[in-house]
């Protein structure tokens, strides 16, 4: 009896969040170990719908490198990095499209549908609610220290975002299922970072909450520490001293900007602890790294 007893209680616990949360946005960024692990999917997709159901509106922005890599090895094309960046040429981004906007996002609206929830996917060429314009050279910083300019191909800077579809589907009770891919002027496709992606999707729908899952348990300090808090100025001054590095560097920027931009909380969590979207939203136990603005 007393099990059952606890269980009630945990609910109980989680009230003044559903309160709280009821009708707000949530942006998840969906990515790494998480994203590869069944038992993981399967908990993943059963906690998006658990939140659907409590009556907050969930939209779902994913990964896909490893899944990139694996189908460019199957069809005889070399992943191209450039200090630690895709460089994605015109046959690349046909891959990407395929993988992204094709199994990926197909195998995460399958499993939450799987669960109840009525996940729908798209990318940024439905309706082309993500323009984006080719990104130029970026700065590359060697090893040695030193620097120079990389062309990265058919990679997108995040021009605007169009939410109108997004806020019809979750307002119909769908969950949108977003692949990070924007379209430039022409029409043509353009890959994005999905912590990027991301970002900008939540400041556009005033989200409460921007959570990116990844597969570290949060920002790590020089020492290797967990950073539970972080601000603007901190964040650049470690991306500076390369203490923040590679995949955590858009991730970081990303979160800032999206509370700069009005996203009332962003945080780093741990993919691969089982239920640690729940945890983050409905316990105190402050899970990963907090972001703040300048302020
Ligand atoms: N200071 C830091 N603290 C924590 N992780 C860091 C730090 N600097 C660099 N990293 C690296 O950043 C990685 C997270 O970014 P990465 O792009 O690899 O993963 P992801 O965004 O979760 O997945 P994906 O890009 O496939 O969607 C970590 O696994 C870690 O190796
Ligand atoms: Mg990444």
């Amino acid at each position: 009896m007393q099990e059952f007893v606890d269980k009630a209680a945990v609910l109980h616990e989680a009230l003044p969040y559903i309160r709280r949360f009821h009708k707000r946005t949530f942006v998840v960024k969906y990515g790494g170990h998480a994203m590869v692990d069944e038992a993981l999917k399967r908990s993943f997709a059963r906690d998006v719908s658990l939140l659907r159901y409590v009556g907050i509106q969930v939209v779902v922005v994913h990964g896909g490198g490893p899944q990139i890599n694996q189908m460019l090895d199957k069809v005889g094309l070399r992943a191209h990095f450039e200090g630690g960046l895709r460089v994605t040429d015109d046959a690349t981004m046909d891959v990407v499209e395929m993988v992204l906007g094709g199994t990926v996002n197909l195998d995460i609206v399958g499993l939450i549908c799987a669960q109840g929830g009525r996940a729908v996917g798209l990318s940024g060429k439905d309706d082309h609610f993500i323009q984006a314009r080719r990104q130029g050279p970026v700065d590359v910083r060697e090893p040695d220290g030193s620097h120079r300019d990389v062309d990265l191909g058919r990679v997108g800077d995040i021009q605007h975002v169009d939410a109108t579809i997004l806020q019809n589907l979750i307002g119909s009770g769908f969950i949108p299922v977003v692949a990070p891919i924007a379209v430039d002027d022409e029409g043509y496709s353009l890959n994005i970072n999905a912590d990027t992606a991301a970002g900008h999707l939540a400041a556009a729908l005033g989200a409460a909450k921007l959570v990116l899952m990844t597969d570290v348990d949060g920002v790590r300090d020089a020492a290797g520490g967990l950073v539970s808090s972080l601000d603007a100025a901190e964040a650049e001054r470690m991306i500076a001293e390369g203490v923040i590095r590679g995949g955590m560097i858009p991730k970081v920027r990303c979160a800032l900007d999206a509370v700069e931009h009005g996203v009332e909380k962003v945080h780093i969590i741990d993919g691969r602890t089982r239920h640690a979207l729940l945890l983050e939203i409905f316990t105190d136990h402050g899970v990963g790294t907090e972001l703040h603005g300048a302020g």
